[in-house]
């Protein structure tokens, strides 16, 4: 009996993945990915991949998904993932995963997947173009959390619900087979909730069109920033900084001394959101210029970037071939 992978470094271990699914705006960046670049500092060990086998269910151009990949895989690197603390690998690249799944499908209820709020979601907008896929999209992701045998699953609020469904089929897999999935807990970002669109209504969203994109070119971000929709409370008159948008994105990255500072400005009279914007502005070109230089750079050494996702998928897979085995045991085929 092989070695349970999960227990063999001593070590709590985190394992996420995003889709790539266009170019990244601040809603992913800190909904998402800045934490996860941040919990390879945890003392855990730490998994993240690029899930192109799930960016099929809605990309039909093959040149324009191996872009989008390319993309995050810069936009990660950019941000500061440090391939020698964190495996960082392509969903594809590792065949279990697609094995697995059928084998997670055989015992994976309809009637679970069709409680999936993706789904349901898809269904709800009338779309004809629901395929299996879509359907068994959280099966996939189950596999993908499950072959790793995290501790921990840091996600987006959104995607509890698949953390959830991992663990479940995961306790049913044992229950009919023996134990051989560990059940992971989803770790979610509680505290930054959402990230507001520039709309001031909907969570910011590529689906929305209310995005501000982290690595577009400075002429776009002042574009989005100045088009960020605000009240139409006058110049002189004093503000709310709690109801503004502007103001919210603003928190995401400044200090308590500097939240502190711009409130005072609204609350008093003269201080119109055109200026509060600028300030916007300014933080985000700085938070990001650093990034933006070293993604340049990496962008000029994609073999180097190529490398880093081949090296993050020999690490995975040498666990992913274990369960694989230990899997195939428990259910019967490896006579
Ligand atoms: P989009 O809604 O633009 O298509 P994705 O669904 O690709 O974004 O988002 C990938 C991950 O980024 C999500 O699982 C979620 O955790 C995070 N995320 C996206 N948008 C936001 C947001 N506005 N606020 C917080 N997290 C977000
Ligand atoms: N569905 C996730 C998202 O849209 C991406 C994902 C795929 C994922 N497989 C995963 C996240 C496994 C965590 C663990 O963001």
């Amino acid at each position: 009996m092989p070695l349970s992978p999960a227990k063999s470094s001593g070590k709590k271990r985190i394992l996420s993945g995003v889709q790539p699914s266009g170019i990244q705006h601040l809603g992913n960046y800190f909904g998402a990915m800045k934490g996860h670049v941040e919990l390879q500092n945890s003392g855990m060990e730490s998994f993240i991949f690029i899930a192109d086998l799930h960016s099929l269910t809605t990309v039909r151009d093959p040149k324009k998904l191996g872009e989008m990949v390319i993309n995050l895989a810069l936009d990660y690197l950019a941000i500061g993932l440090d391939p020698n603390k964190t495996a960082f690998f392509r969903q594809s690249d590792i065949p279990e995963h697609t094995e697995l799944t059928w084998i997670l499908n055989c015992i994976t209820p309809v009637s679970m997947l069709e409680q999936a709020h993706a789904y349901k979601d898809t269904l709800a907008k009338g779309s004809k173009d629901s395929t299996a896929g879509l359907f068994d999209y959280p099966v996939l992701m189950a596999v993908d959390i499950l072959i790793y045998k995290p501790d921990f699953v840091p996600v987006g609020k959104d995607q509890k619900q698949h953390v959830e469904i991992a663990r479940d089929i995961a306790g049913k897999f044992n229950r009919i087979y023996g134990d051989v999935f560990k059940l992971p807990d989803p770790m979610i970002h509680e505290l930054l909730g959402f990230v507001v669109g520039t709309d001031g209504v909907n969570k910011m969203s590529k689906s929305y069109g209310n995005v501000i994109n982290m690595f577009a070119d400075e002429k776009t971000i002042k574009k989005q920033v100045m088009g960020i929709v605000t009240d139409s409370t006058p110049v002189d008159a004093p503000k709310n900084p709690d109801k503004d948008t502007v103001y919210k994105l603003y928190s995401f990255f400044a200090n308590e001394d500097e939240k502190t500072s711009l409130a005072e400005k609204y609350r008093a009279s003269g201080f119109g959101y055109g200026e509060a914007k600028k300030l916007l502005l300014e933080k985000i070109l700085e938070h990001f210029k650093p990034f933006r230089v070293e993604r340049e750079r990496l962008k000029q050494n994609l073999g180097f970037v190529k490398d880093i996702l081949k090296r993050g998928a020999d690490k995975a897979r040498e666990i992913a071939s274990v369960t694989k085995a230990e899997v195939w045991e428990k259910v019967g085929l490896n006579i």
